[in-house]
């Protein structure tokens, strides 16, 4: 079922999100979040955006011609995740949020970091990832803390509405 995003300024997107223990329960919740961020196009969303206060976030990104230079992001829930970077590098580059709809920003990320968590069946998943891939897991932990991208952002002569930055209709992908 198609859900509704909370947008910023929704004191439920401020939570700290609590960790999951009963895995059984969360396949339909895994299916809305599915449902809404496929519906909006999204490459990422968090349970607290959809009003849940748990640890689960799903992102994904297929190619896209819009977008010849990004690399795909396989499809992945993950559960209870545990981010660590892989060295101090960070690297700048546009975000969006479905919280936070027409706007984009340019977030500093850690460039690399391995991530751990589990999937819908408890299976325990670990990767090493960087860039796009990287910065989507990030942006989508931030929302289990409460926080969301405009919170990071440091230069704000690049953080604006879409039409403005972007008048060629190339704007980045929003998770
Ligand atoms: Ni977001």
């Amino acid at each position: 079922m198609i859900r509704e995003v909370l947008r910023m300024g929704d004191p439920l997107l401020l939570l700290q999100a609590q960790p999951v223990s009963d895995f059984s329960a969360l396949s339909s919740l895994i299916e809305d979040m599915q449902d809404t961020m496929r519906h909006l196009d999204g490459a990422g969303l968090a349970a607290p955006q959809i009003g849940v206060s748990l640890r689960v976030v799903m992102f994904g990104f297929e190619n896209n011609p819009r977008y010849p230079e990004a690399v795909p992001v396989p499809f992945t829930v993950l559960i209870n995740p545990e981010l660590t970077p892989l060295s101090d590098e960070e690297e700048e580059g546009w975000e969006g949020c479905l919280s936070v709809p027409g706007l984009r920003g340019v977030v500093p990320r850690w460039k690399r970091l391995r991530y751990t968590g589990f999937d819908l069946s408890g299976k325990r998943l670990e990767r090493e990832v960087e860039g796009f891939h990287a910065r989507v897991v990030q942006h989508e932990c931030d929302h289990l803390e409460g926080i969301l991208y405009p919170m990071r952002i440091r230069d704000f002569s690049r953080f604006g509405f879409i039409e403005e930055l972007f008048p060629q209709g190339n704007a980045p992908e929003e998770g």
